[in-house]
């Protein structure tokens, strides 16, 4: 396997982890902060619709960053215990913590090779964004079972995750992400021994294909070009069409703003009432007791 998950994370940490809320390393690799700021809130939007956090609750973070939701959940009063393969992400989140005066167990720990001795201790295991870039089948399937192992008897295992219905449009070539069907992954949560319990959609149209549709319609009736189907490309039409580099990127910002305005609505509320349609969704599985397929 050439892509090696913990190098790849550890210098996503080092580069972007720990600039502001770290976002940059956790959501889109060094996209604008508003951008992410967007993201993270209609996360936080559908997450919070689909479970209450209690103060007392046991939560795993599984696949916790620099500590996004576990420094969340403790501020409302949860146990949290964090764990994550690379070990910048848990120093940053740790570093996080201590200025938050928190209390979060923060580990590194592929979620592969999590202990056995926390098994069925969790009120809550979730884990948001990670199963998609374990690249591995092998190790997903693992991590599945995991997750379901360390909840307990009737906990709960709550996914955001990009789902699309199928692969046929949505394909994704970047190496540290692998695009698995909402059929897959609820395979791989049966067999784990985990049943869908609630499921929302969080994003309804994606960010970048509205932008490269919008972006290449502006871009042929302002400078005359074709567009490009790429965000590099389409600065790159701006400075061939003579719009200088600072230009072109207030511009391009400018026009990625208003698309991410004028979605925003579509995409919190239309997103749950059309959740089939929606790429990005909340998957909310219960632990099935006494299971067969849990070892
Ligand atoms: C997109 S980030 C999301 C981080 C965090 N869940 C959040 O929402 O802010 C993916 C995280 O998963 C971690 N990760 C990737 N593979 C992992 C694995 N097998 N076990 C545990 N963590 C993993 C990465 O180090 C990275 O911090």
């Amino acid at each position: 396997l050439s892509f090696d998950p913990k190098e790849y994370w550890n210098r996503r940490a080092r580069e972007y982890g720990e600039a502001g809320q770290g976002w940059k390393a956790v959501c889109y690799i060094g996209d604008s902060d508003w951008a992410n700021k967007y993201l993270n809130s209609l996360q936080e939007w559908a997450v919070f619709r689909t479970v209450t956090i209690k103060p007392g609750m046991k939560i795993l973070d599984a696949g916790c960053g620099v500590g996004r939701w576990s420094l969340k959940f403790a501020q409302l009063g949860a146990s949290v215990t964090g764990c994550d393969i690379s070990e910048e992400m848990v120093r940053i989140a740790k570093e996080r913590a201590a200025e938050l005066s928190l209390n979060v167990d923060f580990r590194v720990q592929p979620i592969e090779e999590l202990n056995k001795e926390l098994e069925n201790s969790f009120d809550l295991v979730i884990s948001i964004g990670v199963l998609q870039h374990i690249v591995s089948q092998e190790k997903f399937l693992i991590a599945c079972r995991k997750l379901v192992q360390m909840a307990k008897p009737d906990g709960k295992i709550l996914l955001v995750e990009y789902v699309p219905r199928s692969l046929r449009t949505q394909h994704s070539t970047i190496p540290q992400m692998t695009c698995r069907t909402r059929k897959q992954v609820l395979e791989a949560f049966e067999r784990a021994g985990g049943e869908l319990v609630f499921e929302r959609g969080v994003r309804f149209m994606k960010i970048d294909l509205y932008w490269r549709y919008v972006g290449r319609a502006v871009l042929r009736n302002l400078v005359g070009s074709n567009g490009s189907r790429s965000s590099i490309g389409v600065l790159e039409d701006f400075r061939r069409a003579g719009v200088g580099p600072r230009m072109a990127t207030t511009v391009f910002n400018l026009i990625r703003r208003v698309v991410l305005m004028l979605q925003t609505p579509a995409d919190k509320y239309l997103a749950g009432a059309l959740t089939p349609l929606a790429f990005d969704r909340v998957l909310l599985f219960k632990k099935i007791d006494n299971c067969s397929f849990q070892r």
